[in-house]
């Protein structure tokens, strides 16, 4: 994104598809931050790619946006090509999410795993803001996502929250709905963090770990508590990570490929 010839765009759209919400605002690629309200729908039910691609219509139409733009989803993308499939509807996986999103919004799409697009915004914009070294985000919120950025650059698909912890998936042990549903302490639920990031710092050796999803507003509570060898610090995006790192990752990825499609030409005047 640096470069000083190089022409910079400064607005760009994200979408952030969530199991319960969808999330959609105008980015501001400069300041990394939302250029207008964002807008949040309930995901609908059942959460099937033509119904979610749907709503995402009705989400850039709502907001004039006529463009290319940024799609998270939780699941494993792999250049477009969904994966897997955590905590929305099955029938995603092996959906190819950029051509059906062409298809059902006319718009040019860069779908990402939701965990790759917060630790984006989080290096560009956020806490890790021009990090250097090895950043490790997690979000802890149904499920623990993780993404790995290496002197900025994205190691996409990382599916850390998967690793096992006594025996089982590490989060349904230790992602912030294991500290609900078991009725956890912060203290308690602080260990079985420890013990997690442990084991993911005896693997990776991050130089920082950056924590998000919505239990960072609550950072002061728990994460003092939380003992790892590398500085941890809860992330700064927050609630707005997923569609500003959609954004972003979008405008790097598609203008990468160069302006295939020139949608530049048919640009409608913005109002942000
Ligand atoms: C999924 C990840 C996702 C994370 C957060 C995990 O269960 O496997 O792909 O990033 O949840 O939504």
């Amino acid at each position: 994104m640096s470069g000083k010839n190089t022409k910079q765009r400064q607005f760009g759209f994200g979408v952030d598809v969530g199991g319960t919400g969808i999330k959609a605002a105008p980015v501001d690629l400069e300041k990394g931050k939302l250029a207008a309200d964002r807008l949040r729908v309930p995901t609908p039910i059942p959460s099937t790619p033509e119904a979610v691609a749907t709503t995402i219509r009705v989400l850039l139409d709502h907001f004039d946006w006529v463009d290319k733009f940024g799609c998270t989803l939780p699941s494993v993308v792999q250049q477009g090509i969904v994966r897997t499939a955590a905590n929305i509807d099955q029938s995603w996986i092996g959906v190819d999410a950029h051509a059906l999103l062409a298809e059902v919004t006319g718009r040019i799409a860069w779908v990402s795993n939701d965990a790759d697009a917060a630790g984006v915004a989080e290096v560009r914009h956020g806490v890790a803001r021009k990090h250097n070294g090895t950043v490790l985000v997690a979000t802890l919120g149904t499920g623990i996502g993780s993404a790995l950025l290496v002197g900025g650059r994205l190691v996409p698909n990382l599916e850390l929250g998967h690793l096992e912890l006594d025996g089982v998936d590490a989060e349904t042990r230790a992602a912030y709905s294991a500290r609900e549903r078991e009725n956890l302490s912060w203290v308690d639920w602080a260990d079985r963090l420890t013990r997690y990031f442990r084991h993911v710092e005896d693997l990776l050796w991050p130089d920082l770990i950056v924590v998000g999803g919505g239990v960072s507003k609550e950072a002061s509570e728990w994460l003092p508590l939380v003992r790892t060898r590398s500085p941890i610090v809860p992330a700064e995006l927050r609630n707005n990570a997923g569609v500003v790192g959609a954004a972003v990752l979008a405008i790097e990825n598609l203008e990468n490929l160069g302006d295939l499609h020139a949608h530049d030409k048919h640009k409608t005047a913005r109002k942000y």
